[in-house]
């Protein structure tokens, strides 16, 4: 459409939202509002407008495992299926973009929102983004690929700077976008709430217009995180299109006055509200639509049953369902942990629980809670019950993980810890002699203590509605484990690459450049829980006849799988190519391929896998360019990162001949992975890096938990802060259910976050209810300016009219 008849401040109006879910119209001339609407494991259609964090109340739709739980199927299938379905019941739903998938990097262990991302390996994260991109967009949705970029933890968020080399920014941070949007051309692309090396990543031009547009070829809109405009006229020169949740008048009277006064080119301006345009024609599912939710409910159990991991079995699993003695412990045997919490809380029509799932199967069993997951601290009764009823039991299951007020988006885990209520009856149960099966329900990695005691530990992860019926299949035997964890699992968060510099101040130092996961552990050594790529089947498989060729400028490497055991299975196949001895820093070894292939009891298959050689490239910071480096490679097909089957040469001679282009300094520091190492990081990011901000302010860009040490930052604090702690209090005295614990785990959810918001943040996603100017009258009194504090408070707001 012609953008001639659109007045100047309609022009705004179609920049921004109007509430949390829903863009401008303009309907005098046709031009209808679009409905955004979370999330990477199901829709999350908020029934009406109950503000940013209104949660609890979405329509009901299929909550699928989470996207941690979906990689660790290494199937990319079953994530373009997924996208599919929840891309239906999005259109079912009048949802136009569907704000999924989270493609970030699991950096820490302790992120509060790892479950909702998909690995630490660039190239898992890229493929399964892909994967779901393609599927929820075959269904006329658009997706919104978010939070880009180098957005690693909760607790600094809102107000972080990710100081991050450039290298492992392309190598690591934004390989995975790169992937989804050259493969699979996202309609949308969420820009993250942090600074990336000093800049807001809403109006990182180099970011948003030079990467992302300029040379990935992105043709869609760029859509704030909620809330994380700083400057919209700056943003908009950068290429971020639309500010949600909107309804901010200052940034629209800041949009004006900038075209008037020339500051903002109104070509810049057209060329956002074109874009804003085309999103609306390429949303083509349109209103309705049927929906096969039981189709969509078995396709998340076959989900959950494939991302399960058996992480140790000595033998006792499968169990037999006639077994005599089972006792069964843990009160997520009852009460399943299936999704996390945070903007992905779905609301499933049902869901099937462990205890439903052996019920239905008339498996018998003693069952005691043994712990309540709501509360940390052990619970003497409930303990020695548990204690009791497992003395002198057959085989014990221990139903154990994170609490639900435990991980979530909004704020980081503080370790890895089991709560401590777990950790003292698994002691206990382990010391009473029981054979322990233990079930883990976690979004990330939760440090078990003795688990090599236990005679079997699975993974359940985040499974998603049907998780129960998944857990019963895996452990009688109706199913095969063949879930891969995709992300390490160290023994404590100290051993993590990035735990030298791990939420210590909102300047995130990304130390450990390109050292990330099993990069880092390989070659520093790190005694792992279980290594990345881990996960073991009831069958056993072994590698022979590896062949590798290069044809066309692609690497193809082919493998027979043998299936050597007792059962039928399915083995992931991963490919890492160890890295030639060249004058570049490298990890070890880089994952390149996987596949992911079925083979019958006794039976062999042949796999191929392949890959361009243009993937073995690093980025070279003097080129900026990527550049294969001649040199002696080898392939290794393995079962994991730390099992080798079998490898073979590769040797690269139409590349370029090894050279750093980085000083002494850096190529010593790194040539394993450092920890602290402030001056040779400097030297390798190429520019000095920031202090962390005084935080005893209360700024527009400070933490209002930080703020609390000025008066009016302390009142504020325990304003807003004491509201949702109200919130919470009212959820938690509602009756026991369902309805109940999503509005807990919801009230919990922002509580917890609140405390990390600035008054920035809370401006630009309040939708209008604490004005601009009321915030920075209020910081400007705090930082002892009162007459310019006063004028700000009592200035009328400019008005634009709608
Ligand atoms: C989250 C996004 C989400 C948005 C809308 C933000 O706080 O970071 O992932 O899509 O809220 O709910």
């Amino acid at each position: 459409m012609s953008l001639a008849p659109l007045t100047l401040e309609e022009k705004a109006l179609l920049l921004e939202g109007v509430d949390s879910w829903h863009t401008n119209a303009v309907p005098r001339l046709g031009v209808r509002r679009l409905t955004l609407t979370d999330g990477p494991h199901g829709v999350r259609r908020v029934k009406r407008d109950a503000g940013a964090f209104g949660l609890a109340e979405a329509e009901p739709s299929t909550a699928f495992p989470t996207s941690g739980t979906l990689a660790k199927t290494w199937n990319p299938d079953l994530a373009r299926e997924v996208g599919a379905a929840i891309g239906r019941e999005a259109a079912a739903l009048g949802v136009d973009v569907l704000l999924a998938p989270g493609v970030n990097i699991v950096r820490s262990p302790l992120c509060g929102r790892n479950f909702e991302y998909y690995s630490e390996d660039p190239l898992v994260s890229g493929v399964f983004g892909a994967a779901f991109v393609a599927g929820v967009q075959s269904e006329g949705v658009a997706a919104c690929v978010k939070h880009f970029a180098a957005n690693s933890n909760e607790d600094f968020r809102f107000v972080g700077d990710s100081i991050v080399d450039e290298r492992a920014l392309r190598e690591i941070y934004l390989r995975a976008f790169e992937r989804v949007v050259t493969e699979a051309e996202p309609a949308s692309v969420m820009c993250a709430y942090n600074r990336l090396n000093g800049t807001f990543c809403s109006e990182h031009g180099d970011l948003l217009t030079g990467i992302l547009r300029d040379e990935w070829g992105f043709d869609g809109v760029v859509v704030t995180d909620w809330g994380a405009t700083n400057d919209r006229v700056a943003g908009i020169a950068a290429g971020c299109e639309l500010d949600m949740p909107g309804g901010v008048e200052h940034n629209r009277a800041e949009i004006v006055a900038a075209v008037r006064d020339g500051r903002l080119p109104h070509t810049l301006l057209d060329r956002a509200v074109a874009r804003v345009l085309t999103l609306a024609d390429r949303c083509t599912a349109g209103q309705g639509g049927d929906v096969d939710l039981a189709a969509h409910a078995a396709l998340a159990e076959r989900v959950a049953v494939e991302g399960a991991v058996l992480l140790n079995n000595d033998g006792v699993l499968p169990l037999s369902s006639g077994a005599a003695g089972l006792v069964v412990i843990g009160e997520h045997f009852e009460k399943m942990r299936f999704q996390g919490a945070g903007s992905s809380l779905i609301r499933p029509p049902e869901i099937i629980t462990p205890r439903q799932a052996f019920d239905r199967r008339g498996v018998e069993y003693r069952f005691a809670p043994g712990y309540r997951s709501l509360n940390a601290e052990p619970d003497d009764t409930l303990e020695a019950e548990a204690v009791a009823a497992a003395a002198g039991a057959g085989t014990v299951l221990f139903f154990c993980g994170l609490g639900d007020l435990e991980e979530s988006e909004g704020f980081d885990r503080p370790d890895l810890s089991l709560a401590a209520g777990q950790r003292r009856l698994l002691g206990r149960l382990l010391d009473g002699g029981a054979r322990l099966v233990l079930v883990v329900s976690a979004g990330a990695p939760v440090s078990i203590p003795r688990a090599d005691e236990a005679a079997a530990v699975l993974l359940l992860s985040l499974p998603g509605q049907n998780g129960g019926e998944a857990a019963a299949r895996l452990l009688f035997g109706e199913a095969n484990p063949s879930g891969r964890l995709t992300e390490s699992w160290p023994r404590t968060a100290d051993d993590a690459g990035c735990a030298a510099d791990w939420n210590r101040s909102a300047v995130a130092r990304y130390y450990e450049s390109i050292y990330v996961g099993y990069r880092f552990h390989d070659m520093a050594g790190t005694d792992l829980a279980w290594p990345f790529g881990h996960g073991l089947s009831y069958t056993t498989f072994a590698y022979r006849d590896l062949a590798v060729e290069v044809r066309e400028g692609r690497v193809h490497v082919t493998v027979t799988i043998a299936n050597t055991g007792p059962r039928d299975g399915a083995e992931v196949v991963q490919l890492y190519v160890r890295n030639n001895a060249g004058a570049v820093f490298k990890a070890d070894k880089e994952l390149r391929a996987f596949t992911k292939v079925a083979v019958a009891a006794g039976a062999a298959e042949r796999v191929e896998l392949t890959f361009p050689l243009t993937d073995l490239a690093y980025w070279d910071v003097a080129r900026h360019g990527w550049v294969v480096e001649n040199g002696d490679y080898e392939v290794q097909v393995a079962a994991s990162a730390t099992d080798i089957r079998l490898a073979a040469p590769l040797t690269v001679t139409d590349g370029v001949e090894s050279r750093s282009p980085y000083p002494a300094s850096v190529d010593r520091a790194y040539a394993t992975p450092p920890q602290s190492v402030p001056a040779e990081f400097a030297a390798l990011v190429g520019a000095p890096i920031p202090a962390a901000p005084s935080t005893r302010h209360l700024a527009m860009q400070t933490r209002l938990v930080d703020s609390r040490a000025t008066l009016l930052g302390g009142i504020m604090y325990r304003a807003v802060v004491g509201r949702v702690r109200r919130d919470l209090d009212t959820a938690l005295a509602l009756p026991e259910g369902p309805e109940r614990d999503a509005r807990v785990k919801s009230a919990h959810f922002v509580w917890r976050m609140m405390p990390s918001m600035s008054l920035r943040v809370m401006v630009m996603s309040s939708g209008g209810v604490l004005p601009h100017r009321v915030a920075a009258g209020l910081s400007d009194l705090a930082a002892g300016h009162p007459v310019r504090g006063v004028s700000r408070l009592l200035t009328r707001a400019r008005k634009v009219s709608r």
